[in-house]
């Protein structure tokens, strides 16, 4: 068996008093995707944020290939092919399209120092990943990122990771501010991705929106993993109810009867 692409061995995580992760083991392997779900507070953040170089660990390793890593910032992990999309796509509202899909990778023509940034190649190419992964409204690589919806914004960032090599591609809550059908539509490159063969790592409260694309899920409840399984292994209600604490479930669904029951007549 080869070393999983990336690995957590038992990392612990605190800011001061505040334990936000507490001895979470995790792997994931190529082509595969990982689904993390959890509550609001629940450590998902941090957790993806000590994986891609943001945080160190307080305790535990962090292994890329079966080699124990230590990333001084968000760069180093994007050497080893770690690419991070954050909530809202780490784009950069006022720049064009196509300088935040090559931001740190531009194209240039010329010699030092002549150099100067290849707009039109960086637009070309901008264009042409966009349109693989669907989103054809953009014709433009000279449109202001700030005017495309945000589930475009999202695909920008996918798009730029996958064209730049990612091999893990982490996403944290990538569908919560989107609408159904631009939700669909980056599960869609979850899948595409996964079909290349890369590693994802997904972050979600939304339980229908992991189980159309995980294969192995983890639940954190307040820094823990309260739970880790395989598809197929647990049911819609079983997460659901893991995710909030079974019995606090239980207890609102029973105040919700006797508040949605027959009204009383006075
Ligand atoms: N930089 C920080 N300094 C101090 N405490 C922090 C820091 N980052 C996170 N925390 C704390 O760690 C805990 C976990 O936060 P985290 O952001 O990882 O949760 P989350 O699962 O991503 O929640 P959400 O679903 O709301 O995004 C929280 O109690 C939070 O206050
Ligand atoms: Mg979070």
């Amino acid at each position: 068996m080869p070393a999983p692409l990336l690995k957590l061995d038992r990392v612990t995580k605190s800011f001061g008093t505040n334990l936000a992760l507490s001895d979470i083991s995790l792997e994931v392997n190529p082509g595969e995707v990982l689904c993390l779900l959890g509550d609001n507070g629940a450590g998902k953040s941090t957790l993806i944020k000590v994986l891609s170089g943001v945080h160190k660990p307080s305790a535990g390793t962090v292994e890329v290939e079966g080699h124990a890593v230590t990333f001084d910032s968000p760069k180093d992990a994007g050497e080893l092919g770690i690419a991070t999309v954050h909530q809202y796509g780490g784009t950069f509202p006022l720049m064009s399209v196509a300088r935040c899909f090559f931001v740190g990778h531009e194209p240039t023509k010329g010699f030092w120092p002549f150099r100067y940034f290849d707009k039109k190649t960086a637009g070309d190419i901008t264009v042409r990943e966009l349109q693989k992964l669907g989103i054809t409204r953009v014709t433009d690589g000279n449109r202001l990122t700030g005017a495309l919806s945000g589930g475009e914004r999202q695909s920008l960032a996918i798009a730029r990771a996958v064209y730049f090599g990612a091999r893990v591609l982490i996403l944290d809550e990538p569908t919560s501010a989107l609408g159904v059908k631009q939700s669909t539509h980056v599960l869609r490159l979850i899948m595409h991705a996964r079909a290349q063969g890369i590693a994802v790592v997904f972050v979600t409260h939304n339980v229908t929106h992991a189980m159309a694309v995980g294969d192995r899920f983890a639940v954190l409840i307040h820094g823990k993993k309260a739970d880790d399984f395989r598809k197929g292994e647990r049911t819609r209600e079983q997460i659901t109810d893991l995710m909030a604490g079974g019995e606090a479930m239980a207890e609102l669904e029973a105040e919700l009867a006797e508040l949605t029951g027959p009204v009383r007549q006075p």
